[in-house]
């Protein structure tokens, strides 16, 4: 069990630059699964969710060529698994994507539940629902969910909630199917339409990634290609929101700014400068934050995602801001963390009200999920003393060399391992800025 030690009361200054979609990428590894030849995916984040879908789609049969600088090859041509154990999958959430990718391949597919951050109940009814829609017979037998289909058929598909997850699966498994599917009430998020172009690439028919009537024409065959992820929206909006926290001024580059619009108008609306570029954005931060209210939406509404580093900036703002949390029922643990810090927040259910204060204090504090773990960063960084944060292995799922990005921006900040050794990051010119 490692800890982040940060040293707070630093201003964050520089440019950092943005890795690959996370959300995107765990997608778009098994989906790879699909092609009949290898597909070079290239802008891949090196985080731990990506290394271990990597060990899993090894584990597999696949051919894979993981490389640290962020890049991967995959080959299935020797592929015939059709199943994922469940010390497979615990780890991560998105292995649900093998479910859509392996009925399409093979026709039947058995992955056990997955695992993932514990940030409310975490269904999958919608998937389930798509898959049936196509013609799959889907069972849950001893925590694995195992589909079968002799084939699967297009329809049309009216998702109840607008759900990433289940948009995505559905894709995946349709790609392949007889005839056309339509989802209807899809998410929009840029990582379902980077999902969508990495399918469209790999030669599946794909229309309307990004509204939310999304019609794919089933094709015989995909083939390899090569591919550039997008840029993680979230992991632009942490190191956005932890420049206007630290009262820094940061850029963050090779971004899209049009995926970052709610959160640039939350922050105009705190008081604080944003600057945008063609693939970069400047953020200032001018002045205490002004207090503002902040409800959490699918794509393009705020993302929840963004909703607890949020928060860490708003405990210090000046009044009252309120928080709905419209996504996941149970994602206001880290404010616990934060009031022993000095924050000072009321929670009724999906809402958070926080009245700012002046000032956080160092204290040891414990992430209890990956975007916890970001916010407990940001409180930090804003904090008067010493923050010491548990669990890290929960940012590091999310999060590539988050140290290297923070030291190269000036933070303070160590990472201490289990037998409590100290490594630090010295800032050698170069090496830890861009
Ligand atoms: C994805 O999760 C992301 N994870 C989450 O990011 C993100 O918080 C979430 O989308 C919302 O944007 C990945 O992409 C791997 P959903 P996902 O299906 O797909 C309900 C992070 O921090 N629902 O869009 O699992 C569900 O309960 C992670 O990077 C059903 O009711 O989320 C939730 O309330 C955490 N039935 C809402 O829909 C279903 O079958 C949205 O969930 C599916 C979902």
């Amino acid at each position: 069990m490692e800890k982040l030690r940060i040293y707070g009361g630093k201003k964050l200054k520089g440019r950092v630059k943005i890795s690959g979609a996370k959300n995107a990428a765990v997608a778009i590894l098994p989906a790879a699964l699909l092609a009949d030849d290898t597909c070079l995916i290239d802008n891949l984040p090196y985080i731990d969710d990506v290394i271990v879908l990597a060990d899993i789609l090894k584990e597999m049969g696949a051919y894979v060529k993981l490389n640290p600088q962020g890049s991967i090859e995959i080959n299935v041509s020797k592929m015939k698994e059709y199943r994922a154990h469940y010390d497979m999958v615990r780890r991560m959430r998105a292995s649900y994507y093998l479910l859509g990718v392996l009925l399409a391949k093979f026709g039947k597919a058995e992955v056990a539940f997955p695992g993932g951050c514990a940030i409310g109940t975490r269904p999958i009814d919608q998937h389930i629902k798509g898959f049936e829609a196509l013609g799959a017979k889907v069972v849950l037998e001893h925590g694995v969910i195992k589909a079968y289909a002799d084939k699967l058929v297009g329809s049309e598909i009216y998702l109840d909630v607008v759900s990433v997850g289940a948009t995505i699966n559905i894709m995946l498994a349709a790609v392949r199917a007889e005839g056309t599917t339509t989802i209807v009430n899809a998410a929009k998020e840029p990582h379902v339409v980077d999902v969508a172009n990495f399918l469209n690439s790999m030669g599946a028919k794909i229309k309307g990634a990004g509204t939310d009537t999304i019609r794919i024409k089933g094709v015989d065959k995909l083939s390899g290609c090569e591919y550039t992820i997008i840029p993680d929206q979230i992991e632009t909006g942490t190191y956005m929101i932890a420049a206007a926290a630290t009262g820094g001024d940061v850029t963050v580059v090779d971004v899209i700014p049009k995926h970052m619009e709610a959160v640039t108008a939350k922050l105009l609306e705190m008081g604080m400068e944003v600057i945008e570029g063609d693939d970069e954005i400047r953020v200032i931060g001018r002045q205490r934050p002004r207090k503002v209210n902040i409800k959490t939406q699918p794509y393009p509404g705020f993302p929840t995602d963004l909703q607890q580093p949020m928060s860490a900036l708003l405990s210090i703002a000046d009044g009252v801001s309120v928080i709905t949390e419209n996504v996941w029922e149970a994602r206001f643990k880290h404010l616990d963390e934060i009031a022993r810090m000095g924050g000072n927040a009321k929670i009724e259910d999906r809402v958070a009200i926080i009245q700012g204060v002046e000032k956080l204090y160092g204290a040891p504090v414990i992430a209890t999920d990956l975007r916890a773990g970001a916010a407990l960063i940001i409180a930090g960084l804003i904090a008067e003393g010493v923050t010491e944060i548990s669990n890290v292995e929960f940012i590091d799922r999310g999060y590539e060399t988050i140290e290297h990005k923070l030291v190269s921006l000036g933070a303070d900040i160590e990472r201490v391992d289990e037998n409590g050794k100290t490594r630090r990051l010295t800032l050698v010119e170069g090496t830890a800025a861009l």
